[in-house]
């Protein structure tokens, strides 16, 4: 393993600690750190008996579980393995005959500012019906279903209602490719995609259906049989006939009502291809019942989460922020939410503050990247400052995505939070399937950058290379020693892959190894992420992996012969993709260079998606390689920070390569 460069270093070091104010404390679920212990205390004594007690009190289950976890088969975990449920029935029906049921659902926010809102019923009517017209089309539990939508309500009913009829969902996130959408279309195996004509973001409509249509002309969706197409504008679309329907064609004459089909707490409920070590997205498989378990209590342990609640997260439902955080927990919560279709500086850098003032948002949830953007917004722009907007609705803060620095959390504390919000900084990852480690906002002193303490039943810990504890104080790499519910099950058709990157054998194989370097404060015990330690990529919280990058560009044949991507510090961005290229052609300079890098940062683009563009690209005879012709990343990382060499270049075949890759083109 490589360690990889880490995100942003900090100017500003902030000890202070925050405790949380008296508002935040009264009435909190967990109110204070004793409360805090006796439920890790609990855990750590009864560890399954902790998680049952969970498990039964938080969903509805059609057949009760009498096994809690099986770990006959690790690190393959079952957990509640046979008990029944329905994951939609345990986000809706639930609350049919409750006070939540005429309570506003979803709060959604066009792109343009129009507000629609719908309340429980009505979002239970309208998975009923689409997941009535879903197996209208033949679509059944077992099935594999892509979901390529924009941000909205339409959205959120396609994933619930497949949840609803058992068919296991994989949504790919608007600003992919046609190429990653192929990919995972293949790999899925998926008999449908749902889709929309077009997608609108920052006034501007960009396709979505023909990018649909790319991915299958690429050829190799043989499984695919039926693509929905949700009509979100008046423009025109290309009809495959016999294949396409418009959301309207398929939903006619539908009946609103569709009794839930019980699953097995096991059955897979979405798969969600993530970047990994390799140029192949792994599909990170979650299970109902577990993963359910965990949406719905990290709501209420992490936020809180109160019956008046108006709760924000911003994230897109093509990430695991938007499944959790979105489509299940929220919903499982019966709290009010906002989704939001468009983008935090459209039509202005006030928009993220406007919405909150308008919809008297009280739980507030963003990425580090977004914070950043809208900080360096409004310092050129007083305009957009959120001092001009009432944000006095706020009550809790949180962040996720990516490490926030201490700069960026003081501001958004501060000029959000008016000093008075705790701030949840949230360390988990697509295949924790919910929050790992963060404070809680009723107990936990906050210190600025470090995600504090894990969750009661979270065994989190930080280790070296075989497995053994690392001393406060010192660096090491994070895990999670025991299994947890809402834990990733496998990687869809890659159990193996599944053991390698996540159990490794010198360790165990039965320690779940994150691929982020963390480390405990000497004095408090407090978990501060330091970045990945493999060849993984957070730019702007969104996660690339540098061999898939490398993949990409290698890829145009006609002009790269080699290429290797490393990651470098981004005041903005977290991270920053830097690429080093070897052109078939020789070595270009000047505006030949400057047009070849436009070229391959298209390239990629439309290999992979916008997100994995290569801010920095630079070309070299060579790359820096060992006699035996390994790529020396570590050195390459240096140079792309601009650093001077200092490692030990004494194994370099070629070390005149590295002043030429310093100069920037
Ligand atoms: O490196 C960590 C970083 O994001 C990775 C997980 O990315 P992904 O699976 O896309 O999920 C993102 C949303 C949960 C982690 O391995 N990361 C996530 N949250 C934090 C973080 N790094 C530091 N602090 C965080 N709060």
């Amino acid at each position: 393993m490589s360690s990889s460069s880490s995100a942003i270093e900090s100017v500003l070091v902030e000890n202070r600690v925050f405790e949380p104010d008296a508002r935040a404390r009264e009435g909190a679920r967990i109110a204070g750190m004793d409360a805090y212990q006796a439920l890790c205390d609990e855990a750590a004594k009864d560890f399954e008996g902790f998680w049952a007690r969970r498990a039964r009190e938080q969903l509805q289950w059609t057949k009760p579980f009498t096994k809690t976890l099986d770990e006959s088969n690790a690190p393959f975990y079952q957990w509640f393995a046979d008990g029944e449920l329905n994951a939609s029935a345990n986000c809706l029906d639930r609350h049919v005959g409750t006070p939540v049921e005429n309570k506003t659902a979803i709060i959604f926010e066009a792109d343009d500012g129009t507000v629609t809102h719908v309340t429980y019923k009505e979002l239970l009517a309208r998975v009923g019906q689409f997941a009535n017209a879903l197996k209208a089309q033949g679509i059944a539990k077992g099935d594999r279903v892509v979901i390529y939508m924009p941000m909205g309500v339409e959205g959120v009913v396609a994933m619930q209602a497949c949840a609803r009829i058992g068919a296991t969902h994989s949504v790919v996130f608007g600003g992919f490719s046609a190429k990653a959408l192929q990919e995972r279309i293949i790999d899925a195996g998926a008999v449908a995609v749902i889709t929309a004509n077009f997608q609108l973001r920052g006034g501007k409509e960009m396709p979505l259906k023909a990018i649909v249509d790319d991915a299958v002309a690429m050829g190799g969706c043989d499984t695919l049989k039926t693509v929905l197409v949700y009509e979100r504008t008046a423009s025109a679309w290309n009809r495959v006939e016999g294949r396409d329907k418009t959301f309207a064609e398929v939903l006619a004459g539908q009946s609103s009502e569709c009794a839930p089909v019980p699953v097995g707490a096991e059955h897979p409920l979405f798969i969600l291809y993530t970047s990994g070590s390799t140029g192949k997205p792994k599909g990170v498989q979650h299970a109902t019942g577990g993963y359910l378990l965990w949406a719905r209590l990290s709501m209420q342990w992490s936020f809180d989460i109160r019956p008046e609640d108006v709760f924000w997260c911003t994230a897109d439902i093509g990430w695991v922020t938007g499944h959790s955080y979105i489509v299940y927990g929220p919903l499982a919560a019966g709290v009010t939410q906002v989704v939001f279709e468009g983008v935090p500086t459209y039509p202005h850098a006030g928009r993220f503050w406007q919405m909150i003032e308008r919809h008297k948002v009280s739980v507030f949830y963003t990425a580090p990247t977004a914070i950043r953007s809208l900080i360096k917004a409004s310092d050129s722009d007083a305009k957009v400052h959120p001092k001009n907007w009432d944000l006095t609705s706020l009550r809790i803060l949180g962040s996720v995505g990516e490490p926030i620095n201490p700069e960026a959390w003081m501001w958004y504390y501060r000029n959000v939070g008016g000093e008075r919000c705790p701030i949840v900084d949230t360390w988990w990852q697509t295949e924790t399937g919910g929050h790992v480690i963060n404070p809680l906002p009723g107990a936990t002193p906050l210190v600025p950058g470090s995600c504090t303490l894990p969750l009661p039943g979270m065994q989190a810990a930080i280790v070296d290379e075989t497995g053994h504890d690392m001393p406060n104080g010192s660096g090491g790499m994070l895990v999670i020693k025991r299994p947890w519910p809402s834990m990733i099950r496998t990687i869809w058709n890659d159990p193996e892959r599944f053991k390698k990157s996540y159990f490794p054998e010198e360790m165990g194989g039965r320690i779940y190894l994150a691929g982020d370097g963390a480390v405990r404060d000497a004095k408090t015990g407090y978990f501060r992420i330091t970045g990945r330690i493999d060849d993984v990529l957070n730019v702007s919280g969104h996660r690339l992996g540098t061999m898939e990058i490398e993949s990409a560009l290698v890829a145009k044949t006609d002009l790269v012969a080699e290429a290797a991507v490393v990651g470098r510090p981004d005041d903005l961005t977290g991270e920053a993709i830097c690429a080093f290229v070897v052109l078939k052609r020789g070595r270009p300079t000047g505006e030949e260079a400057k047009a070849i890098a436009n070229e391959l940062r298209n390239w990629v683009a439309k290999e992979i998606g916008p997100i994995a563009k290569p801010k920095d690209i630079r070309f070299g005879d060579n790359l820096p390689k060992t006699r035996s012709g390994k790529i020396m990343r570590r050195l390459l990382r240096s140079i792309a920070k601009g650093e001077a060499i200092t490692q030990d270049t004494s194994t370099l075949e070629n070390p005149a390569i590295l002043d030429q890759l310093a100069e920037t083109n």
